[in-house]
């Protein structure tokens, strides 16, 4: 058969720019020739996975002729504890990711618009995209502070959805608490609100919401956390939203049956229950993030204050050259420009010294004056 295939895919598709994810270490050990590379591309958790998740999965792999269980029971009772829930107010899926294509495929049709933050993550815009809807950007402010008021302005009759990222990957900004209650009260009732926390862990400021409080109040908002980013489980995808019980049941007839496997429920049961990799987890990035913030400051560099795992950083005009030279170096970091942001780095936060390496390698590429 060498005929020519002519059949046509969604026409939705042909607008659609796919996922642009950070080098895997792989292929810049085998581009470059190096032995050791330090991945701060992905916002990964540096200490790697839950040690007790790693003993669950190790438990659960004589069973895995069989089913996982389709509803993710014994992990949303954990969640749903953990979190003061209802189990009916929970829904498990393959990673944050898959409830971004499940909201999208479960709420949006094509005349729809969706509001999102720019820059965000743009899984937000591909949900829209894949269901024909439109994704509209109400920017953040200059400082990539959150603007309200360019939310709220941006909503029209066909609004369905509006996207929140707290802290906002790449910039890593907050909501406040009272900026959250105050859009939530705001919106017209047939918008859902989707509050995208997949960093929440790594807040230290005071005046934060997660939002959990809000879906217990009973308003129309959908949570979504992972286990890819604080659990160090990126691998085995496993993220949860918690919702009223009214959205989560119609998110649920989209739903594959066994959409989250087996090693993920079981890692991710344990992992809930790992206070200590969380607590060290948190503590690395918190040290760290003032250390990487005290080095761009020696080194001239403008950066934005982040509640996450990462930080923005301003490196300029030559930032295409640096980041290559940073590879060069075997460090793989992220460069800005696929959220318009041409000047910026975006800087995973990794180990003590694999931040010492990224220092060391951008103050002699900094010096060189690229
Ligand atoms: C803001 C944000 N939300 C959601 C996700 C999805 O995470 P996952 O699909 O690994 O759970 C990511 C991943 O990087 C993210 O940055």
């Amino acid at each position: 058969m060498s005929e020519e295939i002519v059949i046509q895919a969604r026409k939705e598709l042909t607008q659609m720019k796919p996922y642009s994810p950070g080098k895997p270490i792989w292929e810049v050990q085998k581009e470059l020739g190096l032995e050791r590379v330090v991945k701060l591309a992905s916002n990964e958790n540096p200490l790697g996975p839950s040690p007790k998740a790693v003993e669950a999965m190790q438990a659960a792999l004589t069973d895995l002729h069989r089913y996982p269980d389709a509803q993710s029971i014994q992990l949303k009772q954990a969640i749903a504890g953990r979190y003061e829930l209802a189990e009916e107010q929970v829904i498990v899926t393959n990673g944050g990711d898959e409830l971004i294509t499940l909201i999208s495929e479960t709420f949006l049709d094509a005349s729809d618009e969706i509001i999102v933050p720019g820059p965000t993550f743009s899984e937000y815009e591909f949900g829209a995209q894949l269901m024909g809807a439109k994704a509209i950007v109400a920017p953040l402010k200059g400082d990539f502070q959150y603007d309200s008021d360019a939310i709220l302005a941006a909503v029209t009759e066909r609004t369905k959805m509006v996207y929140l990222c707290s802290p906002n990957n790449p910039t890593g900004t907050i909501l406040s608490k009272k900026e959250l209650q105050h859009l939530l009260d705001s919106l017209p009732k047939r918008v859902l609100v989707v509050l995208d926390a997949a960093y929440s862990h790594f807040v230290t400021a005071e005046h934060y919401s997660d939002g959990v409080e809000f879906v217990r109040a009973g308003y129309p908002l959908i949570v979504l956390k992972t286990f890819s980013k604080i659990y160090g489980l990126a691998g085995i995808r496993v993220g949860f939203g918690a919702a009223p019980q009214a959205i989560i049941q119609s998110i649920l007839q989209v739903k594959e049956p066994f959409n989250v496997n087996a090693l993920a429920q079981a890692a991710a049961i344990a992992a809930t229950g790992d206070e200590e990799h969380v607590t060290r987890s948190q503590t690395l990035v918190i040290e760290e993030r003032e250390r990487l913030y005290a080095a761009f400051q020696q080194l001239g560099l403008s950066y934005t204050m982040s509640m996450s795992n990462f930080v923005l950083v301003k490196v300029g005009e030559q930032s295409e050259s640096i980041y290559k030279q940073l590879m060069a170096n075997g460090i793989i970091v992220r460069l800005a420009n696929t959220w318009g942001l041409p000047l910026h780095l975006r800087i995973s936060i990794g180990t003590p010294e694999e931040n010492d390496l990224l220092i060391a390698a951008l103050s002699d590429i900094l010096k060189q004056k690229v």
